[in-house]
């Protein structure tokens, strides 16, 4: 009977069991963002229990994508196919982005640095891990529709096209927010704040949430999978509540804000 319950999905039940745990999370994450901001950055607490820095914290986080991903992924034995080998070579992309390349640029003041306490990297690390394991296994295993005909579907052409405008809003926008303190504020310690100018910042307060969000989106469309939902639906638990806050902290911080911007849809939300 129990075999039965998580048997769902595939028809691999320890990859079922943990995509209920990890789908699970999400209304429970949506819930604690009613009540909480994930304490990082602008609203980390004062003294994070075991606290890192920005960049320790993110490279910590977003290693599992990278470390769980890849034995998963070629290990399955579709590994080798061209479908497979694009939605990998995706992620590969993704997380060189998110899990290396970001954390080594990101400019994280020589004092008070320390924003990343336990609660969010290891949830990350949690998060990272589920994440890495069901898309891995999912890309070369399970995952019954991708052959080369997914290729020519309008979910897959349309997914691919709505990520990669999602990817580079976010890593431009990631790039105007880096700039903003200059290399000397961060040697001198100085934790300086800016109001953001230009490219996706002229409608909205994070375009960088935005950019993200579009990518699950179009991640999920082009794995039209659980996996992607799970993701994608996580990332708007977290984001959009973040997004909101932060553009109430912009307008509570400086009085020459532009009130024409929006928290994160341009001209609606
Ligand atoms: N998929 C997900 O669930 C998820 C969750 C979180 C983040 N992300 C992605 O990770 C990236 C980073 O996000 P984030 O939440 O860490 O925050 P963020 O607000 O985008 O901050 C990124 C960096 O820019 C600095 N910064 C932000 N606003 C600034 C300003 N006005 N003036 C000067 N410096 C500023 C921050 O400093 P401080 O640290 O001092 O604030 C931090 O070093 C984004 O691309 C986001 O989409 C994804």
């Amino acid at each position: 009977m129990l075999w039965a319950l998580v048997l769902w999905y595939t028809d691999d039940s320890f990859f079922d069991t943990v995509l209920v745990v990890a789908l699970l999370m999400v209304p429970m994450t949506a819930v604690s963002m009613r009540f909480m901001k994930a304490p990082y950055g602008r609203f980390a607490a004062k003294r994070g229990w075991l606290a890192v820095n920005a960049r320790l914290g993110w490279m910590l986080m977003e290693l599992p994508a990278t470390l769980v991903f890849w034995p998963c992924f070629l290990s399955g034995p579709r590994a080798c196919e061209t479908v497979p080998m694009i939605l990998a070579g995706i992620w590969g992309i993704h997380y060189l982005n998110r899990g290396f390349v970001f954390p080594y640029l990101i400019r994280v003041p020589k004092r008070g640095g320390a924003t990343f306490g336990l609660p969010v990297w290891g949830t990350g690390i949690v998060v990272t891990s589920m994440h890495g394991y069901l898309n891995g296994t999912f890309f070369s295993r399970l995952g019954q529709h991708f052959t080369e005909e997914w290729l020519a579907d309008p979910r897959f052409l349309f997914g691919v096209a709505l990520y990669a405008a999602g990817l580079l809003l976010n890593i431009h926008s990631d790039a105007i927010l880096r700039n903003l303190r200059t290399r000397e504020e961060v040697e001198r310690g100085d934790k300086v704040y800016r109001i953001p100018r230009g490219g996706g910042f002229a409608f909205v307060s994070n375009p960088q949430y935005l950019g993200e969000l579009m990518c699950w989106t179009g991640f999920t469309l082009f794995t039209w999978s659980l996996p992607g939902v799970f993701i994608l639906t996580l990332s708007a638990a977290n984001l959009v509540p973040r997004a909101v806050e932060t553009h109430r902290w912009y307008l509570e911080r400086f009085p020459d804000y532009p009130r024409s911007r929006r928290a994160l849809v341009p001209f609606l939300y």
